[in-house]
């Protein structure tokens, strides 16, 4: 993949030497870390993710012909399609922006043909959300241009629609929630029951601290079929205790003494104590106690570990390595299966930090890890 800009006057620059008209607008939307509540939002459960800096930005202009075509300035690729062609099951990246247009007329919504030109320096494959922030981006530039009123939230759910029905993964809301609703500064609290959704300030220069983001470039081979295999889990378990979803369990351990299978034992184990652990976190940060997020990351890394299954060695050794070279706590973040950790370290300790847990990685003889330091940043919005 290419690097290319993120500048939204280097991409108006791009759009016109491609189309040879300005573009009417720059739009952008994030990627995102999940500071916490891990396989949560499909549970009905809660979550607290955060949007980044590295985002998608789109340019667009309407067409009159029917047709959308879509640059990615990083694939150095153009694809077109019509409406005709909007069927469940496209494959390629173009699948993430034909299934936003999709879900939007099957919503009612009217979307007239488009050139959208992309560039994107959110991580592919890291488990940082670039697939939402590809989808949110394109859906609030198809909303301006087409002058469709809709709000948030509802952009959030069309967006997972595209993702869930046109390209076919199984995923909850959160990615979608993060990369429309975050706002510069904030985690978003958000309640995937209810879609009750608070800003909750996350002000890490003031505590002290920083947010290191480390990629363990490892292969998300199983990524697909085994987040299905954990969602089905949680569903299948959800059944057998006559709850709607396993965010309506209250008694854990009335729970899984009425569960006879050890494995889903864990695995409701894990979804129960990471809700819980959500919610002390919105508790510490509402107080202003950043630090105080520490057990609770560190909580949910042995969790996701042990109980959910769902870390690779590379990301167990990532975390260690962290804890070890001074980080207050660390746990993987995202779906699982490798991608990334987030560490809560002291402030100006990212390099430094980093930098063991490459040296670590070199020494058992793994793909160097990428890393940077993360600052809450705005969700989806106009750029120009
Ligand atoms: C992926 C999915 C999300 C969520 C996380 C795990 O990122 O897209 O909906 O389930 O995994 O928390």
């Amino acid at each position: 993949m290419r690097r290319v800009s993120n500048d939204a006057g280097a991409l108006a620059e791009a759009f016109y030497a491609r189309t040879d008209r300005h573009p009417v607008g720059v739009w952008a939307a994030p990627g995102r870390v999940n500071l916490i509540g891990e396989h949560t939002d499909y549970n009905d459960g809660y979550v607290m993710p955060f949007a980044l800096a590295q985002r998608v930005l789109v340019a667009a202009a309407p067409r009159d012909d029917g047709t959308w075509s879509v640059t990615s300035l990083n694939n150095d690729s153009t694809e077109s399609f019509r409406a005709s062609d909007l069927q469940p099951g496209m494959t390629g990246w173009q699948a993430y922006v034909a299934g936003v247009v999709w879900a939007l007329q099957e919503a009612g919504y009217p979307v007239a043909g488009a050139d959208l030109v992309l560039t994107s320096d959110v991580p592919e494959g890291a488990g940082l959300s670039s697939s939402a922030a590809l989808e949110c981006s394109v859906l609030t530039a198809l909303a301006d241009l087409n002058d469709l009123d809709i709000a948030g939230l509802e952009r959030a759910k069309l967006a997972r629609r595209a993702e869930n029905v046109f390209v076919g993964a199984p995923t909850g809301l959160m990615d979608q929630a993060a990369s429309t609703l975050c706002t510069t500064g904030h985690a978003l609290f958000f309640d995937c029951r209810t879609d009750d959704a608070e800003q909750v300030r996350l002000d890490t220069a003031s505590a002290g601290v920083e947010i290191l983001v480390l990629d363990t470039r490892t292969p998300h081979a199983l990524v697909d079929s085994e987040y299905a295999a954990r969602r089905a889990s949680c569903e299948g378990a959800a059944r057998i205790l006559g709850v709607a979803a396993l965010r309506d369990i209250t008694d854990l351990d009335s729970a899984l003494e009425r569960l006879s299978d050890p494995v889903i034992r864990r695995r409701v184990r894990h979804v129960v104590s990471e809700n819980a652990r959500v919610l002390q976190a919105v508790d510490v940060l509402r107080t202003g106690r950043i630090a105080a997020l520490a057990p609770l990351l560190d909580a949910s890394h042995a969790s996701m570990r042990d109980d959910f299954e769902i870390t690779v060695p590379q990301v167990d050794l990532a975390v260690e390595v962290a804890r070890a070279s001074g980080a207050l706590g660390a746990r993987m973040t995202g779906g699982g299966f490798g991608g990334c950790i987030i560490a809560l370290v002291p402030v100006g300790d990212v390099e430094r930090v980093g930098g063991e847990i490459v040296r670590n990685f070199a020494d058992a003889g793994y793909r160097l890890p990428a890393h940077f330091a993360a600052f809450p940043s705005a969700g989806a919005q106009r750029l120009q």
